[in-house]
């Protein structure tokens, strides 16, 4: 898979890229990430890219025309254009299971006020990462890739994704390591004796038991 994302702000990514699942999955070539500054598509002289709003108001607002011109420039009959924005779909695990079946993503990422309304006829989908404004679309893309990339083939092991919470509609089961106590709080008994089938049932009420007590949505 390749990701593309489009910013203002490339250096945003420079620890997100070099830590960690997922350089190591850069390095394995499970995945290839571009981060492209968009700047570099504007057509004045000093590089701008973004201008006041018609009609007046606070802040500035991102032109169309150099990240029209990044978007054709990157895309191609595989490419799936994502915008970020709060009002797009508030993003899921789902959609990063469904994501990761695609040969080619791009990112683009807003800033200050936002993007020209018009950019919505050069998009494939609008995404969200919840009901919260943050200062660009760089956080999001990250939380975007990183969810996905997870997810491609041999980056981690399927085992260790497969239960994770919202894979199904239950919450992860709780886990323990070393010690065995700590503080009077003791490891449950179920988990020390070795019986799997046991272990496996005891996982799967408690994922129930959690999710009915913290996300009761999820159930219905
Ligand atoms: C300060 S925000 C603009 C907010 C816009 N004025 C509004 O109220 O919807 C700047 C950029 O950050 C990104 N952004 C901010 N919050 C986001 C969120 N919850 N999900 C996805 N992108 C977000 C978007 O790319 C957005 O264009």
């Amino acid at each position: 898979m390749r990701i593309d994302i489009l910013t203002l702000f490339p250096k945003m990514f420079d620890g997100f890229l070099s830590e960690s699942i997922i350089k190591r999955a850069i390095e394995k070539k499970q995945v290839e990430i571009n981060i492209i500054n968009f700047r570099d598509f504007s057509k004045f002289n000093n590089a701008q890219v973004d201008d006041t709003p018609y009609g007046g108001g606070s802040g500035m607002v991102l032109m169309l025309e150099p990240l029209v011109d990044a978007i054709e420039h990157y895309k191609t009959k595989d490419s799936k254009v994502i915008l970020l924005s709060p009002e797009g779909k508030t993003y899921k695990q789902s959609y990063a299971y469904s994501l990761k079946k695609e040969k080619h993503i791009i990112l683009v990422c807003g800033h200050y006020e936002g993007f020209d309304e018009r950019i919505h006829n050069f998009v494939d989908e609008v995404m969200s990462i919840g009901d919260y404004i943050l200062t660009g679309g760089e956080l999001p893309a990250m939380v975007i890739s990183d969810s996905i990339i997870r997810l491609l083939d041999g980056v981690i092991k399927k085992d260790s994704y497969m239960e994770d919470s919202f894979t199904t509609n239950l919450l992860d089961y709780p886990t323990y390591t070393r010690p065995r106590e700590f503080r009077g709080l003791k490891v449950p008994d179920v988990l020390l004796n070795g019986n799997h089938e046991e272990i496996k049932k005891w996982r799967k009420e408690e994922q129930l038991k959690k999710t009915e007590e913290k996300r009761k949505d999820l159930l219905q």
